[in-house]
């Protein structure tokens, strides 16, 4: 008989602390087995008592615990566990983790663990967008650490926004999933009122059979990007960013690490996705920076090609004359710049909009940004903003095209070809 699998829980100090409860739950009822380290700003929202009724083992909440050094080193806390979830994963636990800093039980285990580390974070929507948590993030990934991105939605501090940790089942399948393990998200239900497990018996999935981008970081870009004249105009285009949504969408249902880089749209963020708003060029270039490195890059955003040269500080007034011309600037080109950077991802790919000659047209982009493949948009008909696609995927080897469909079988279609391009 095989060992069951062991997770080592880290619960950090956020209000989201209480939904460890149900994990432990979940994870027990999935086979494996479970020990809760609790940090100090955690037991201020849930009891070593009940983790460790849960847990069914002894929760380690200190690093000067005489008893532990004796029966169970602090190291080896974390080295008998097949995976280390932090959940949640607050601000400051993650900026200590970036950091490598080692204060207290949880984080001596992190910076000491040899084991795979997943994290969940959860905090406030401003937290998160901050750009110290952003760097963070990026730095953590580097780290090979995967970040389970929070969801969106109501939070506990009567917010709006991203930041929320997501439900304790899908929690659990991204934990089955790392440790190819099968896991029915059966909420809720006894496992008596479930009947047999179809499952059970079976050998585990091997991760990539159903999540075949699973490990993988695909960076997409999408929407428009909006350049300020002044407080209240600004210059900007019919993109609605739904291509690159629903491309997200698709990668992140591969069971690839999304990270969406969003121009102003109002589109709901898919499911597992993390996204990052911006507004002009220079903020989508930097986060797209900030998200690397990345096996995949699809830059789907139409960015403005230009910006005003000067922003105004106040609103420009009529003056009875003509006004003084606009003066332009030309914003860079992030794809062309992905293609050059020394972190350049293993597949980038370009998207065009043309309204004539589009595989030739496609065919010179291709060159002149230096990526991979050119999804060549034919914009003659409704196309921005509409619900469907005429693409020709122009590459190295020859041209495809795809004959008008829905912008999610587009994008569907466009994953399954870099599932097979990377496989
Ligand atoms: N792109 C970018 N940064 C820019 C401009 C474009 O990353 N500053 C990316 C887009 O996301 C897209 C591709 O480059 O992947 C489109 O290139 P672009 O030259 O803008 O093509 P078109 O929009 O087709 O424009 P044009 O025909 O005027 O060249």
């Amino acid at each position: 008989m095989t060992k069951p699998k062991h997770i080592l829980l880290i619960i950090g100090g956020g209000i989201a602390a209480y939904k460890a409860s149900e994990l432990i739950r979940l994870i027990k009822k999935a086979g494996m087995t479970v020990r809760c380290v609790l940090t100090e700003s955690g037991a201020q929202f849930v009891t070593p008592m009940t983790l460790a009724a849960l847990s069914e083992n002894e929760v380690h909440t200190t690093l000067w615990s005489l008893k532990d050094e004796t029966e169970m080193g602090h190291i080896q806390l974390s080295r008998e566990a097949d995976l280390v979830v932090v959940c949640p994963a607050t601000a400051n636990l993650l900026a200590k983790m970036a950091g490598g800093i080692a204060d207290d039980l949880a984080t001596t285990l992190l910076l000491a663990t040899d084991t795979q580390v997943m994290a969940v974070p959860a905090m406030n929507v401003r937290m998160w967008d901050h750009a110290a948590t952003r760097r963070n993030i990026s730095q953590l990934k580097n780290d090979g650490i995967i970040i389970m991105p929070p969801e969106e939605g109501d939070m506990a501090c009567g917010e709006f926004g991203s930041g929320r940790l997501p439900e304790p089942e899908a929690v659990m399948t991204e934990i089955a999933s790392l440790l190819g393990s099968p896991f029915l998200p059966v909420s809720g239900l006894p496992q008596s009122e479930l009947g047999p497990n179809p499952l059970e018996g079976q050998p585990a999935f091997a991760p990539d059979q159903h999540r075949p981008l699973h490990g993988k970081h695909v960076l997409i870009t999408a929407g428009p990007t909006r350049e300020p004249i002044d407080p209240v105009r600004y210059i900007a285009n019919r993109s609605s960013g739904r291509q690159g949504f629903a491309i997200a969408a698709a990668a992140a249902e591969a069971g690839a690490q999304v990270t969406l880089v969003a121009g102003p749209v109002h589109l709901a963020t898919p499911a597992g996705v993390m996204r990052v708003d911006v507004e002009t060029a220079l903020e989508m270039e930097a986060a797209v920076e900030a998200a690397l490195p990345a096996n995949v890059a699809i830059m789907v955003a139409a960015v403005a090609d230009w910006r005003a040269d000067n922003r105004a500080e106040q609103k420009i007034k009529k003056k009875g004359e003509a006004p003084a011309p606009l003066k332009l600037t030309e914003n860079p080109d992030i794809l062309a710049g992905l293609a050059k950077h020394d972190r350049r991802p293993d597949l980038l790919i370009g998207f065009a909009a043309e309204t004539e000659k589009i595989a030739e047209h496609a065919r010179t982009k291709l060159a002149k940004k230096g990526c991979d493949w050119i999804v060549a948009n034919d914009v003659s008909g409704d196309v921005m903003g509409g619900a469907d696609n005429s693409v020709h995927i122009v590459t190295a080897e020859g041209n495809e095209i795809w004959e008008r469909l829905p912008k999610p079988e587009v994008a569907r279609r466009l994953v399954q070809k870099i599932i097979e391009e990377i496989s």
